[in-house]
């Protein structure tokens, strides 16, 4: 309907705003996109920034985690109170992860996914999520690289959601697998720099 393409397209659209590269440049006068690890994402700002104001660096990095996040889920939330199905829900989800991956106003450039994943996912399946990022927590403590902590909470929601079934009603599986690959893809770098040793700590 209608009313469908109108959520996908926002939710690409909003999915592509670059919170990340925006705060560092504004609050910090640094682009993050020539720096680091080259995303957009919490953890390059927390990284990027830590060099020249940690203080700062840290409080940039949770807010980019929470709008980047809060972008997929209040265009879900919205949705959902207008009564939308569950297979237009996770068209909403994977548009969403789709525009902070593949931004429209980077010349389809962007971030891995991570912080939108977790808004969505936690909009569509609540408990996995939780256990997930129970998951990240825990591995960014003991490993303190945040690249494999985001894979292996990632890997938890897919497995528990799986098994739980939470959630998913018919073929929303597929794109909670689409989302998941979607992160994993972007991640490729960063996996052949953990097997390699050579992944950079959180920051
Ligand atoms: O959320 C992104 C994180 O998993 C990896 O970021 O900058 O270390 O490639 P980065």
């Amino acid at each position: 309907t209608n009313q469908n393409i109108l959520f996908y397209i926002s939710a690409y659209l909003i999915g592509s705003i670059p919170f990340g590269l925006i705060l560092a440049k504004f609050f910090a006068g640094v682009d993050v996109k020539a720096a680091g690890s080259g995303s957009i994402g919490a953890t390059n700002v927390l990284r990027v920034v830590k060099e020249t104001n940690p203080s700062l660096a840290k409080k940039l990095g949770a807010a980019t985690v929470i709008l980047d996040a809060l972008k997929g889920t209040l265009v879900l939330l919205l949705a959902m109170s207008m009564g939308a199905s569950d297979s237009t829900l996770w068209g909403i989800a994977v548009l969403s992860v789709l525009g902070h991956c593949y931004s429209i106003y980077l010349g389809l450039e962007g971030g891995k996914g991570v912080a939108t994943g977790l808004g969505v996912y936690i909009a569509l399946i609540p408990i996995p999520t939780i256990i997930g990022a129970v998951v990240w927590i825990i591995c960014a403590k003991v490993l303190k690289i945040s690249s494999l902590s985001s894979l292996l909470g990632l890997t938890a929601v897919i497995v528990v959601a799986s098994f739980l079934n939470d959630g998913l009603n018919v073929g929303s599986n597929i794109p909670m697998y689409i989302i998941a690959f979607i992160i994993y893809y972007k991640h490729i770098p960063n996996i052949i720099r953990v097997i390699k040793g050579e992944e950079k700590k959180v920051v």
